[in-house]
């Protein structure tokens, strides 16, 4: 045995069975590596030497919280080597995942064998790196460059079966992989040649260009996948010339923005699914959800609860509607069948679950309900009123309001207690946020029961206080009002939008209200005007568009022009000149700026907005607020959030 308290070296006759036993799983660590250089040492003059991990996973990638500090010895892409080159030669015998650097250590090994189902992956360009012990290097060696660049550039996983196909697992263990190993190790077949001494041909130049313009397209701006795809193209050359710039450029990229950037989201998503105000809070048990209003918004979430197993009771406002609220869930079903998302089985099983009513004493049962009616306070307060008089005293009531305020809602409730917004965000069984809005009586342990919702349903769920808008709604308020002075200041919708598609949003702010329409934006402003600041700054170009009916893609014109049937945005005469008109009228002199210029006073304005929330207490900290941002507004994740940005920015002038 060795004394190491991770690394475990144990002799069983001419085999030495290596095992690594660092949960949760299995990292590098400097234990691990030190554990593994000194096992090296122990196994010599075994026959053979079987690598093997405790617990639920073989090794599933580096010790992030490492990669802050400069890098201690021994390295990883050492101990790979002293693998690699051991006289006695080693097996790898996986299970669970097998990421990063744990797929750099059996790519060390001479022999791998896998459980049926392990997964194998490069994940390193997630967090804005390229692997740093030989992954870029080995990997097109060992299956092949087009498989590398899709584990490598795109941090696709592939299966056991997967990588059988392509030569790098010599073995699916079928049975229990310890017996597998031993018998594959009573029969060893000819040592095979080491992985970096192997050859690879570079991708043709012509196909190198290519990988890298539809590379580039998907990265919207993020490097990583791009510095990956060069670091794979030396794997063409010797070993010795490619391995050290893997290196280099993996260890420049731990300290680049981008890389903490997507460090920090990783940990930020972890944190605030956690909110301090739960912490050690059980929360209770759900099994039956009434959701009331199977519009756009209920069937989404209908199906969310489906798929995450519970059974559903959806009520609308008469036979008809509750008829077509249930055509509406099954479509959404059938198009998750279609894309191969569900079986037909798990399709019927769906629709078993969920049952369609128009009385409210069909929720009587229910656990938790959630009231998605049209936005209008009376239709809302009557849902409620109808809930708890069929409900139990302590069945949690929840509201997917935008932008009503749940106190209002949930008044002359008993039991207010166990009340609270549950946010979803369109298309509610797609995207994957969901604001928790806690009032001042919500009990913790119904926010902790909101929060397991979220998991069940695969959500990432943010506590929200109550404000306008909660987080996200008025994180965009701010950024649409800040969109509308940059046009009455001097820009057009086009430059506006392609500033920000530059930065690496998905869409522009005046594309994007073309695309979800133009009409609630206003309907909230409407309803804010009586208690507006009048000092505040207002511009009403979005205002007169909506009173010319430009609504948006839906009335075939908005910020931008639709032909028939096509969502393309064309630039549109009428508007641009409106909006030189407005700032002429209103004497504004109309400037010219940079695309740098618009998105930086745009994403200012996030950021600002968003210490804002933090200040009131509506949002615990500033990792709620970012992660709102990417998960419900496609904020571009290698960036971090606007609220990292930010400080990532001020970091750089200090
Ligand atoms: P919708 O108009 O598509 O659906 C509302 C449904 O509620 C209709 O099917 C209607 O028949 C039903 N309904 C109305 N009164 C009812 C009553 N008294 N009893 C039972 N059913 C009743 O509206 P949508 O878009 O689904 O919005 C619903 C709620 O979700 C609103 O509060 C909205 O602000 C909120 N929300 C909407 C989002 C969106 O992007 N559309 C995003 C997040 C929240």
């Amino acid at each position: 045995m060795t004394d190491s308290t991770v690394v475990t070296v144990t002799h069983e006759g001419d085999i030495a069975w290596v095992e690594i036993d660092n949960p949760p799983v299995n990292a590098t660590s400097t234990a691990v590596r030190e554990g593994l250089a000194a096992a090296v040492q122990q196994v010599q003059g075994a026959r053979i030497a079987i690598l093997i991990c405790a617990g639920r996973t073989f090794v599933a990638g580096g010790d992030m919280s490492e990669f802050d500090r400069a890098p201690e010895e021994p390295h990883l892409p050492d101990v790979v080597q002293m693998i690699e080159d051991s006289e006695t030669p080693f097996i790898a015998a996986m299970h669970g995942n097998v990421l990063g650097g744990g797929f750099e250590i059996a790519m060390g090994c001479a022999w791998r064998i896998a459980a049926p189902g392990t997964r194998f992956g490069l994940p390193e360009v997630n967090v804005g790196l390229v692997p740093g012990a030989g992954g870029t290097q080995r990997a097109p060696r060992l299956i092949g460059m087009k498989a590398a660049i899709d584990m490598a550039c795109s941090g696709k996983i592939l299966f056991a079966e997967q990588l059988l196909d392509l030569g790098g697992v010599d073995q699916i263990a079928q049975g229990d992989l310890k017996e597998v190993a031993r018998a594959f190790a009573q029969n060893l077949p000819e040592r095979p040649e080491k992985v970096r001494d192997r050859t690879v041909a570079a991708l043709p130049l012509e196909e190198y260009a290519a990988t890298e313009a539809a590379l580039k397209i998907r990265a919207k701006g993020q490097q990583s996948p791009i510095l990956n795809l060069e670091a794979l193209q030396w794997a063409a050359l010797p070993f010795e010339q490619g391995q050290p710039v893997e290196r280099t450029l993996h260890l420049k990229l731990r300290h680049s923005i981008e890389s903490r950037a997507l460090r920090y989201a990783f940990f930020a998503e972890r944190a605030v699914s956690k909110p301090k105000l739960i912490d050690g809070v059980e929360p209770r048990p759900l099994n039956q959800i009434a959701i009331v209003g199977g519009g756009l918004m209920g069937a989404g979430i209908a199906m969310a609860c489906l798929s995450g197993g519970l059974s559903v009771t959806l009520i609308e406002r008469d036979a008809t509607a509750a008829h077509a609220a249930r055509s509406r869930v099954d479509g959404l079903i059938d198009g998750g069948v279609k894309r191969g998302k569900f079986s037909p089985d798990q399709h019927a099983d769906m629709m078993e679950r969920l049952a369609t009513t128009d009385r409210y004493a069909d929720a009587a049962d229910a656990d938790l309900a959630i009231e998605a009616v049209f936005e209008d306070l009376g239709v809302k307060r009557d849902v409620f009123r109808q809930l708890s008089t069929v409900m139990g005293p302590d069945a949690i009531l929840a509201t997917n309001t935008s932008y009503l305020d749940p106190t209002l809602i949930f008044e002359g409730i008993p039991n207010l207690t166990r009340c609270l917004g549950l946010h979803f965000f369109s298309p509610a069984h797609v995207m994957k946020l969901l604001e928790i809005v806690k009032t001042p009586d919500t009990d913790p342990q119904v926010i902790a029961t909101g929060f397991a919702l979220g998991k069940r349903l695969r959500k990432v769920s943010v506590l929200s206080g109550i404000c306008d808008g909660f987080i996200g709604n008025r994180m965009l308020a701010a950024y649409r009002r800040e969109a509308e002075y940059l046009l009455a200041d001097g820009a057009l919708p086009y430059q506006v939008d392609a500033a920000m598609r530059e930065a690496g949003l998905p869409m522009g702010p005046f594309e994007l209200q073309d695309l979800t329409g133009l009409q609630i934006a206003w309907a909230n402003r409407k309803r804010q005007a009586t208690t507006r600041d009048p000092n505040e700054r207002y511009e009403r170009i979005a205002d007169t568009l909506c009173e010319m009916d430009r609504l948006g893609q839906r009335s075939g014109k908005g910020w931008y022009r639709y032909e028939k049937g096509s969502r393309t945005p064309i630039r549109d005469a009428e508007v641009e000149k409106l909006i030189v008109a407005y700032s002429k009228n209103n004497g504004l002199t109309r400037h010219i700026f940079t695309a740098e210029e618009i998105s930086d006073r745009l994403l200012n304005v996030l950021a600002d907005e968003g210490q804002q929330i933090v200040n009131e207490g509506i949002a615990e900290r500033a990792e709620d607020v970012d992660v709102v941002k990417l998960f419900g507004y496609g904020f571009p994740r290698w960036r971090g959030g606007p609220m990292f940005l930010a400080s990532s920015k001020q970091e750089k002038a200090a």
